[in-house]
């Protein structure tokens, strides 16, 4: 009989077992204590046999060099622990296998006398080794122990993201290149970058250099400025790629448009006073100038086509939020098919559904209540983003500076991890937003971002009926020492033991 198990509760028992006695049965020979798998987010299966797999001091890999991105993690793995590749080493094989039920993404992952890792792809194969690098402590020591185990896993959904506001607040490249590193060790895959927004504009088009020069000098008050060039650009995508994680651009449009508009005037109606630079938080009052489709359209085709050269995605998100005119649905649409055109998906927020666009359009959710049932009925998938569950700009806990709009006692670890994706039938995935009015330093990014990206991902990749909120933070709390290693700027979250409740931060 095939078993299931929750990795933290039942490996933990299997060493008290050991340590305590808590088993009926006493083994004969005393048995090393089994490790307790800690992995987050939490595998659709995992059988767990007794004993453990010592690794000393050297691995032999094996792999038909199939799996380009899995390998690098998998060396990268083995050199912050001090694990050298040799002949005698513990064998640890990767596998590309024919096997349809582990899907895109799915892997397996087997602990005997060797460590198996299998997958139909190298994206598989790659969380493979995440789930593998779980399993290992964070820092280097000298010899290792692996539980003994099978598992099973694939995730829930395909779109496991978090949408970045780095127009408000610039976050600079390197940030994002740490950012992408811990998005992948949770196996979250979609980093969507909200590129342009009323404060800034962050990506240089080089039709249009004016848009950085100008808006890439403005922000947020308090906030900071700056923008990408286009090779940096491409540099974050192909590291992004190496990790799993694919960057998806948005443009924001027709609303949330005061830095191009500042930046090129002619996008602005003539009736427009204010033709300046923009620092503070309201939403809203900018638009171009849609009684100048001359004006309008052309730039926004030059502008979607370097954005699609820069960026493989196949989607490109064409903001939409936020904005009334009586020719908005137009502009999405229309908006929305230059997108097709390009052979790429338009994703629009939420309003954007009013529009026809082609039902391959993906919509969205980003507030709670939002009647969604007609573009649904429409054949429009979701990206499920509702803000009272997952707009981590709002507090870890209620009364913590910054956005409080959405839902005043703000969206705690547990809140974040009780949200429950699967009464959206026709959703692609998940994903968190962190916008930055209110957030304007990687310190204070991460600590908006962590832990709760983490329960992200387990809502995104696990199976609902099988995770639940106290071994989520059983484990979780065991993978501090990970975080810890990557350098992340957490919140003390009182439920993982990592603060207490009088922490102000
Ligand atoms: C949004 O929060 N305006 C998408």
């Amino acid at each position: 009989m095939r078993l299931q198990f929750r990795p933290g509760i039942v490996l933990s028992c299997m060493a008290l077992a050991v340590l305590a006695g808590c088993a009926h049965r006493r083994p004969a020979v005393a048995m090393e204590p089994t490790p307790v798998a800690h992995i987050v987010p939490l595998p659709g299966a995992l059988q767990a046999a007794p004993g453990v797999l010592r690794i000393s001091s050297a691995v032999a890999v094996e792999d038909a060099g199939a799996a380009p991105m899995a390998r690098r993690a998998l060396d990268e793995l083995l050199a912050a622990l001090h694990i050298a590749s040799a002949d005698a080493g513990t064998p640890l094989r990767l596998q590309r296998v024919d096997d349809p039920a582990l899907g895109e993404e799915g892997y397996r992952l087997l602990v005997d006398d060797a460590i198996h890792l299998s997958a139909r792809t190298d994206a598989g194969l790659l969380h493979a080794v995440q789930t593998l690098r779980q399993l290992l402590p964070a820092r280097a020591g000298t010899d290792y122990r692996l539980p003994r185990l099978a598992i099973t896993d694939v995730p829930a959904y395909r779109w496991r993201g978090l949408s970045l506001d780095v127009a408000r607040s610039f976050l600079p490249v390197d940030y994002l290149e740490r950012h992408i590193d811990r998005m992948a060790l949770f196996k979250l895959n979609r980093l969507h970058l909200h590129l342009t927004d009323d404060q800034g504009w962050r990506i240089e088009i080089k039709r249009y250099p004016r848009l950085v020069e100008i808006g890439g000098a403005s922000a947020v008050q308090g906030g900071r400025a700056g923008y990408y060039t286009q090779a940096q650009l491409r540099h974050l995508v192909a590291y992004a790629q190496a990790r799993g994680v694919t960057l998806v651009p948005e443009i924001d449009m027709p609303g949330h448009v005061q830095a191009a508009l500042a930046s090129y005037n002619a996008l602005a109606c003539d009736d427009v006073a204010n033709r300046g630079t923009y620092a503070g938080v309201e939403v809203g009052f900018s638009v171009l100038c849609l009684d100048k489709p001359e004006v309008v359209y052309p730039f926004v085709r030059d502008v979607l086509e370097e954005v699609a050269a820069i960026f493989p995605s196949n989607e490109i998100h064409i903001g939409g939020d936020e904005i009334r005119h009586p020719l908005y649905a137009d502009f999405v649409a229309r908006t929305a098919a230059m997108v097709d055109a390009m052979g790429r998906t338009p994703v629009v927020w939420e309003e954007g559904s009013v529009a026809a666009m082609k039902p391959t359009a993906l919509v969205q959710l980003w507030n709670d209540g939002y009647a969604i049932e007609a573009a649904v009925a429409r054949g429009h998938r979701l990206i499920l983003s509702p803000c009272s569950y997952l707009y981590i700009d709002h507090g870890n806990r209620a009364g913590q500076p910054g956005a409080d709009w959405c839902r005043a006692e703000g969206v705690p670890l547990a809140r974040v991890y009780a949200f429950d994706p699967t009464p959206y039938r026709t959703a692609v995935g998940v994903e968190a937003a962190l916008w930055s009015e209110f957030v304007h330093t990687d310190a204070a990014a991460d600590a908006r971002l962590w832990p709760r990206l983490a329960a992200v991902a387990e809502v995104a990749w696990s199976p609902a009926t099988q995770r639940g909120y106290p071994g989520f933070v059983r484990r979780m709390a065991e993978l501090r020492a990970h975080l810890d290693a990557l350098g992340v700027h957490y919140y003390p979250e009182p439920d993982l033991g990592w603060g207490d409740a009088a922490d102000t931060r």
